[in-house]
């Protein structure tokens, strides 16, 4: 069968593994080890993770995103409740229900804002909305996902009048930080800063898609939702037996700052394709470009023009001529003025 080289622009997950961590992967095949999270690998992640929280917290490692995010939200949201995210966000349209079906009868309720992300006062207004009426469902949990799947991203005042909200209104704060390093290095503040000083209270804290093969964490900052999240990863599936795969991965992505490296380059390349096509006449970029992730229009001809020189991309999911482009750790400078050069010559 013919396999047609394609240079991916579809999402950061385009890329496999930095070497550290495939070599590491590899290496924690051999030797015994105890098993269900009990390996060397994970114990020594969870230092690591107190070590750059700097502060005491849970780890629960998972092989994907949404795992971390839907059975955070089951434990930090009764079946009555409901929790309040962006219409945009991931665990309201990319996860195929996967927060509902984790905690069956709880609802998601969206909360509007510019550049994907929850306006405080909005916030403020729902969270009120039919409180303590027991025919409704009762807001219990916000999620903020950083960066945004637009690629913004919220800046610290940002958190804290949202956790201002949340703490006015007994809400438990959430974080979808599946690109929780791209987010971190634009801001170039703390991991504290932006999480429990914040007031978060669980984060889905992303690697696969910066250099990790598969494996994603829930960081707790509440230990009263650590027995909760225990027992609901183990009936949920996602307790793997040979946890040291996705330990030996994270211990990898977090040693000599590999993380804040990865996320520094992919950052890079967005920022050098964003400069790259603010230079075309034809394009139109729309989303603000803070992290790996870029929104812009585009004629169909060009479009399909991309698609059939090799690049890869989603597009008109958001709309008519709307195109997604994602950079990762693994872009080159080269595949990104490929893309630049390309688009140009077409809308030429
Ligand atoms: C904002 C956000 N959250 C979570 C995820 C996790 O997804 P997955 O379950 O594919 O690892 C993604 C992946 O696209 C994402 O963009």
């Amino acid at each position: 069968m013919h396999n047609k080289h394609i240079t991916a622009f579809h999402s950061d997950n385009t890329a496999g593994a930095s070497p550290a961590i495939a070599e590491a992967m590899l290496k924690a095949t051999a030797g015994l080890q105890p098993p269900y999270g009990a390996d060397t690998y994970t114990q020594t992640v969870e230092q690591q993770l107190r070590d750059i929280f700097e502060t005491d917290l849970n780890l629960f490692l998972v092989p994907t995103g949404t795992a971390a995010n839907a059975i955070s939200l089951a434990a930090m949201t009764p079946s009555w409740g409901a929790t309040l995210c962006h219409a945009e966000s991931h665990i309201n349209n990319d996860e195929c229900g996967a927060p509902e079906f984790y905690n069956p009868g709880a609802k998601l309720i969206s909360v509007p804002g510019e550049n994907s992300k929850i306006n405080p006062e909005n916030l403020a207004a729902l969270a009120q909305i039919k409180r303590g009426d027991v025919h409704s469902v009762q807001p219990s949990s916000v999620s903020i996902s950083q960066a945004t799947e637009s690629g913004s991203v919220y800046s610290l005042d940002e958190i804290q009048a949202i956790s201002s909200v949340c703490q006015d209104h007994h809400l438990v704060l959430h974080m979808d930080g599946a690109r929780f390093a791209n987010a971190l290095v634009h801001l170039d503040c703390t991991p504290a800063q932006m999480t429990w000083q914040a007031g978060i209270k669980a984060l889905s804290f992303g690697a696969t898609k910066n250099g990790a093969l598969g494996v994603d964490a829930i960081v707790l900052f509440d230990p009263t939702l650590a027995q909760e999240i225990a027992y609901r990863r183990k009936r949920g599936g996602h307790l793997m037996s040979k946890m040291r795969l996705l330990g030996a991965q994270m211990q990898a992505y977090l040693e000599d700052d590999l993380w804040l490296h990865n996320a520094h380059h992919a950052n890079a390349m967005a920022a050098r394709l964003a400069t790259g096509l603010a230079a075309i006449e034809g394009v139109e970029q729309f989303s603000r470009c803070e992290s790996n992730i870029l929104f812009c229009r585009m004629p169909d001809y060009v479009i399909q023009g991309l698609l059939g020189q090799g690049f890869g991309f989603y597009h008109d999911r958001w709309g008519k001529g709307v195109v997604r482009l994602v950079t990762s750790f693994a872009h080159t400078n080269e595949q990104v003025d490929c893309l630049i050069a390309a688009t140009r010559q077409l809308c030429s």
